[in-house]
């Protein structure tokens, strides 16, 4: 059983469809990469998966199978259980995503209370294991501190802790190196690969730039007019293209990467 599948058309108000029977599945513990034109659509995908469409002012039909679960229409009662603790999220931008007001300890805190009960050790534990994960210290004194106070790559750092703290199933990352430097994002781009080996944790990675999915994903969905026009290992992707979309996204990079390039920057 596909830990994901999906048959879904989304659209906003009365408009014409941003996806239309957009058909995706994703293996336990597979990464999968979406790509596509910006607007093409996926983060409203990403809003589908994790129940926030309707908050968005969108709707989805079709289907969303979650662990062979049927999703469309579960209540937000029920999402609330799920969103954070089997399904989990990291935003684009990391520094606004943070509450600049409070200790970076309390938002910890707060991610980790919110599917959890229990005692306080057991938290102190849990957050110290996720900074941990994610290469930062678990020390008192960069948990006292506040989100001014770190640098922009420590803040992705510290909102993929948060995503990870109950160990979801999925990671549904948007986007999340485009507000980071070069060396930052391939800094974070290993963090998911990491997280990947040593959790066994599902990660669908959007972007829209082909060449930063490549060395991460085990498979690449590009995004076209509304649906999946190819999906297939990055190797098939950059070297034997079939559609014509996924042909002149190639055909648009400054250089294409060669093989062995590939091989070389490959996580796996
Ligand atoms: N809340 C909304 N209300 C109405 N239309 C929306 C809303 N959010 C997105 N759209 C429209 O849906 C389409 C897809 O938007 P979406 O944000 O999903 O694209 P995207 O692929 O994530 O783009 P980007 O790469 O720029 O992040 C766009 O045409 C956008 O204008
Ligand atoms: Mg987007």
């Amino acid at each position: 059983m596909h830990l994901l599948s999906t048959d879904l058309t989304i659209n906003y108000q009365e408009k014409a469809p941003v996806l239309r029977e957009l058909k995706l599945y994703l293996r336990g513990g597979e990464i999968l990469g979406i790509v596509g034109h910006s607007g093409c659509g996926k983060s409203s995908l990403a809003f589908a998966l994790l129940g926030l469409l309707k908050l968005k002012g969108g709707s989805a039909r079709g289907s969303f199978l979650w662990k062979g679960r049927e999703m469309l229409g579960l209540k937000e009662s029920e999402w609330l259980k799920l969103r954070g603790r089997e399904i989990a999220f990291v935003p684009q931008s990391p520094v606004s995503s943070l509450n600049p007001a409070l200790r970076l300890g309390t938002q910890l805190s707060e991610a980790w209370d919110l599917h959890a009960k229990g005692r306080r050790s057991e938290r102190e534990q849990a957050i110290a294991g996720a900074l941990h994960d994610v290469s930062l210290p678990g020390d008192p004194e960069f948990l006292r501190r506040y989100p001014s106070e770190i640098s922009v790559g420590q803040a992705q750092r510290v909102l993929i802790a948060m995503a990870i703290l109950h160990r979801p199933s999925l990671l549904i990352a948007d986007e999340p190196t485009s507000a980071l430097d070069a060396v930052t994002q391939s800094e974070i781009l290993a963090l998911f690969g990491e997280l990947n080996r040593k959790l066994g944790m599902s990660i669908l990675f959007i972007s829209h730039d082909l060449l930063s999915v490549y060395a991460l994903c085990h498979r690449i969905a590009l995004i076209d007019q509304g649906s999946v026009v190819e999906c297939s290992s990055p190797h098939n992707i950059f070297f034997s293209p079939k559609h014509p979309f996924t042909q002149k996204l190639i055909a648009s990079l400054p250089s294409v990467p060669t093989a062995a390039e590939i091989e070389q920057a490959l996580i796996y």
